[in-house]
């Protein structure tokens, strides 16, 4: 009877410790005993530096902001997104803050937390083919790629250049704006003969267009997409190297999207014995691309200060919580309304400007990093 009472004790407490331990970075709700929240926060993944960047954020600033709040991620899943703010929602979220796995997937999402009378302003990613989006706070996306583009351009000298080519996610509204920002500074030099690209049919049919559409975005994206993932990004690198000859490789110039997928890429690029040097672009100033940059191995990367992003959402959470309309400076287009939005410019970081752009500014301490003068 005794060993009876002890096993069913050991296994209520089994089951207890399972349930506290799953969805491990998801934080607790700060909503006291009720556990009800006022501000519910939706991240894409945690599978990703650039996102347990924000988090890291949002918990140091929501602890004074004097509100109840739960950050929740939604691990690259629309259907687990849809779920996150499901939960928000019964615990009586009022301001949803969401970073969408998928622009267009989320708009059905929205729209139910609008239903349910939540304030929905959309992180970082646009939400599209909805009202159901109130406020955007984001980044210069299209300075991102126009920053990139320039920083090739400015490498490059004479004309027959190598220039490989990389995108986001084709589910991320930004993809289209970084490459519509670089293609407006790399276009001309194209057409002008100074870069010749080696890996997109799609984008080599276009040379001679500046201002691409939205499906002439789609189908070259669709060509060079890194899905915003490190194997993707790696593999797709090895299948260009491979398909090319020696004469196409030397000293390349390569677009690439983001940080993580930078260095899969720039790995692949230093491996293949025919490509003499590379110039390579990233973003968001992850600890190990800079490390990257540091080390001469990634040429750059835009930061993107999240703590001003995250603050900037924080504050109109805010207004909308005392019934104020929260402030804005700039409004995007989402396909079904003018959102209106908050917007922050970018730094482009290379060796000469790691420390004083992300050292002294408090936003890494030095000792992240080897090699750093
Ligand atoms: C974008 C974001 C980037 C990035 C990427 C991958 O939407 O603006 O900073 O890292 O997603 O998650």
């Amino acid at each position: 009877m005794k060993k009876k009472i002890l096993s069913l004790v050991l296994c209520i407490m089994m089951v207890f410790c399972f349930s506290a331990c799953s969805n491990k970075g998801d934080s607790k709700a700060t909503g006291g005993n009720s556990g009800n929240i006022e501000v519910g926060i939706v991240l894409p993944t945690k599978d990703e530096p650039r996102w347990i960047q924000d988090q890291g954020k949002f918990e140091e600033l929501l602890g004074k902001a004097g509100f109840t709040n739960q950050v929740l991620f939604s691990q690259g899943s629309s259907a687990t997104e849809k779920a996150n703010v499901e939960t928000l929602i019964s615990k009586g979220m009022k301001v949803l803050i969401i970073c969408a796995q998928d622009a267009s997937a989320a708009a059905a999402t929205v729209e139910a937390a609008k239903a349910a009378g939540v304030t929905v302003i959309a992180y970082d990613r646009l939400i599209t083919g909805t009202d159901a989006v109130d406020y955007y706070v984001t980044f210069d996306s299209v300075a991102v790629g126009e920053a990139m583009g320039t920083f090739l351009s400015e490498k490059a000298s004479g004309t027959g250049n190598p220039l490989y080519l990389y995108a986001g996610a084709a589910t991320d509204n930004n993809a289209f704006l970084f490459f519509q920002g670089a293609w407006n500074i790399l276009q001309p030099k194209i057409a002008d003969g100074t870069f010749v690209i080696k890996n997109s049919s799609e984008a080599l049919a276009l040379k001679d267009t500046k201002e691409l559409t939205r499906d002439q975005l789609s189908t070259i994206i669709g060509q060079v997409t890194t899905d915003w993932d490190f194997n993707v990004a790696k593999s797709k690198a090895e299948a260009h190297l491979t398909a090319v000859s020696a004469a196409d490789k030397g000293n390349v110039f390569v677009l690439v999207p983001n940080d993580g997928t930078s260095r899969s890429i720039a790995d692949v690029f230093a491996a293949d014995s025919d490509v003499s040097s590379y110039v390579i672009t990233g973003q968001d100033a992850e600890v190990a691309s800079i490390q990257y940059v540091i080390d001469g191995k990634q040429s750059m990367t835009v930061f993107k200060d999240t703590r001003t992003l995250a603050a900037d959402s924080i504050n109109m959470a805010v207004s909308i919580l005392k019934g104020e309309t929260p402030a804005t400076d700039a409004t995007y287009d989402n396909g079904k309304k003018e959102v209106p939005s908050k917007q922050t410019p970018v730094v482009v970081v290379t060796q000469d400007n790691v420390k004083s752009a992300l050292i002294d500014s408090g936003y890494y301490d030095a000792s992240k990093f080897t090699g750093l003068n």
